[in-house]
């Protein structure tokens, strides 16, 4: 099986301007939207709701069974989903620094899966390498050839939790179906603390909220709209794959409710947002107005508060932000509205200032903590990531070349800082395995307001120019970097890096 003809790789009828991309605006992002045929909810009827958290049990273990579930998302619907434990979100795996956990999942789905836990720094072979597979319980795992590992029924991560207090995700991995693997459900929050974030004051417990921000659509049925020909075990040669651009629903579901709505006190709140959507991009705001303080970054803790009016969120980013609803009048409706979105897709969420003002005794520091500015040495590296040809072929390519699992793309050394230069002809979120990095510059200027501190996805736009200064360390092996557009993602976008 060669990787092309697994891929069914697009003869693209035309250029970019054929495709569809969304409304006229290129700020929008790039992806075809799939309308829903079931009717759509009214906004803000749904109350949030937040995903059990699961907390290391002895050796620092945590189950997790992979299935199929039928969950009420659109009132009176009934909608098949793959979950983490038959949920969606799937629970929240919350862990300390320096505790390292042991995740043993249970595939009792219909096809393979493999668990990526992104911004883990995580040894090679437990990061979720895209072709090492968890086949479902009972498969045979002589079938076929393949060249990745296979495990059957169980697989456990060992993550060493070797790193600061953020936000993490987890989510499926396999290669070419990460976007319908996810879009079904297999995505899940993981949250590090450490001692220096206990120690600052900011909101917790009931007023620390993980928001998990996507877009799907839905058949008549409740069932979830996904424009692809597959969730069978094996591949269909030849098949031809539609939606190059990347997948975009008509509703937005926050914690998988369609736009929720939550009661909160006229007080601080922390709000860990991650935009988990395949392909949409978010500008976030709050109407009738009102600022996110920005506190941390994919990475954790930036050194100081950042405001902002409006908050830019490519698939894979997270922003960390505290957003006072004591500046609202008690009985306020604010609404997180999308200012890239039109319709049905220019709301998020709403948050009811319900309570009298309460009791707040959270902070948010002046100082954060400390994020050390990392200086290139020599080595200079250039990742374009563009529309290519390959062969007769057209399709996403990292420095025109398809993803190849067998293929080293950039052998960096541990411990040195090196000066990665990512490059775009449409949008595309580039998101990095293993470690962290500081963006330096974007087109050739200061990095934007919202680039601060430590990342590990960057939304590019059409055109952009982005230099990011990156250091790998203690993990020595293969790991990926990728467009987390994930239509593009497994249409090849990606890339392998060997720590050496
Ligand atoms: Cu969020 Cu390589 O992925
Ligand atoms: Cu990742
Ligand atoms: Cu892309």
């Amino acid at each position: 099986m060669t990787r092309l003809s697994r891929r069914g790789f697009l003869a693209l009828a035309g250029g970019v301007a054929a495709t569809g991309l969304v409304g006229c605006g290129m700020e929008q992002g790039t992806g075809e939207l799939v309308r829903s045929a079931a009717p759509l909810p009214a906004p803000f009827r749904v109350p949030l709701p937040i995903p059990p958290v699961r907390r290391p049990g002895p050796g620092g273990l945590v189950e997790i069974t992979q299935r199929v579930a039928e969950v009420e998302i659109l009132p009176g619907l009934r909608t098949p989903i793959f979950g983490y434990d038959g949920i969606f979100p799937g629970p929240t795996i919350e862990t300390r620094q320096g505790q390292p956990v042991l995740v043993r999942h249970r595939n009792e789905l219909p096809v393979p899966t493999v668990v990526h836990l992104h911004g883990g720094h995580t040894p090679a072979e437990h990061d979720g390498w895209p072709t090492d597979l968890l086949l479902p319980a009972g498969e045979d795992a002589t079938a076929g050839a393949h060249h990745g590992q296979v495990w059957t029924g169980t697989r456990e991560h060992a993550y060493p939790m070797n790193q600061r207090a953020a936000t993490l995700w987890y989510h499926d991995h396999r290669m070419d179906f990460t976007g319908p693997q996810v879009y079904r459900g297999l995505a899940g929050f993981h949250l590090i603390r450490d001692a220096e974030e206990d120690a600052l004051g900011l909101p917790s417990g009931d007023r620390e909220l993980p928001l998990m921000i996507t877009d799907r659509a839905f058949d008549a049925d409740g069932s979830l709209r996904y424009p692809s020909l597959d969730h069978t075990l094996h591949q269909v040669p030849g098949v031809e794959r539609d939606w190059v651009e990347g997948v975009l629903g008509d509703v937005i579901l926050v914690n998988g409710a369609p736009w929720p709505v939550a009661d909160v006190d006229a007080a601080r709140y922390r709000l860990r947002l991650l935009n988990a959507s395949a392909a949409r991009r978010y500008e976030l705001a709050l109407a009738p107005g009102g600022e996110f303080v920005q506190i941390g970054s994919d990475g954790g803790l930036l050194a100081a508060p950042v405001r902002h009016t409006t908050l830019g969120m490519a698939p894979g980013e997270r922003f960390d932000v505290v957003v006072d609803f004591a500046a609202y009048p008690v009985g306020s409706e604010v609404t997180l509205t999308n200012r890239l979105g039109r319709d049905a897709t220019a709301q998020v969420m709403r948050l009811r200032v319900v309570h009298r003002p309460a009791r707040d005794d959270s902070t948010v520091p002046v100082r954060l903590s400390t994020v050390e500015p990392l200086q290139p040495g020599p080595v200079r590296r250039e990742w374009r990531f563009t529309r290519g040809r390959v062969g007769n072929h057209r399709g996403w390519t990292v420095n025109g070349l398809p993803f190849d699992p067998a293929r080293v793309d950039a052998r960096p050394r541990l411990g040195e800082v090196e000066l990665w230069r990512f490059v775009t002809d449409l949008h595309h979120p580039v998101h990095v395995h293993l470690d962290p990095f500081q963006i330096l510059s974007r087109r050739g200027r200061e990095p934007g307001p919202s680039d601060a501190g430590w990342k590990d996805t960057v939304d590019l736009r059409p055109v952009e120019v982005v230099e990011v200064a990156v250091r790998f360390t203690d993990h020595r092996g293969r790991f990926l970097m990728h467009c987390h557009n994930l239509e593009h993602e497994d249409m090849a976008m990606m890339a392998t890096f060997e720590t050496v």
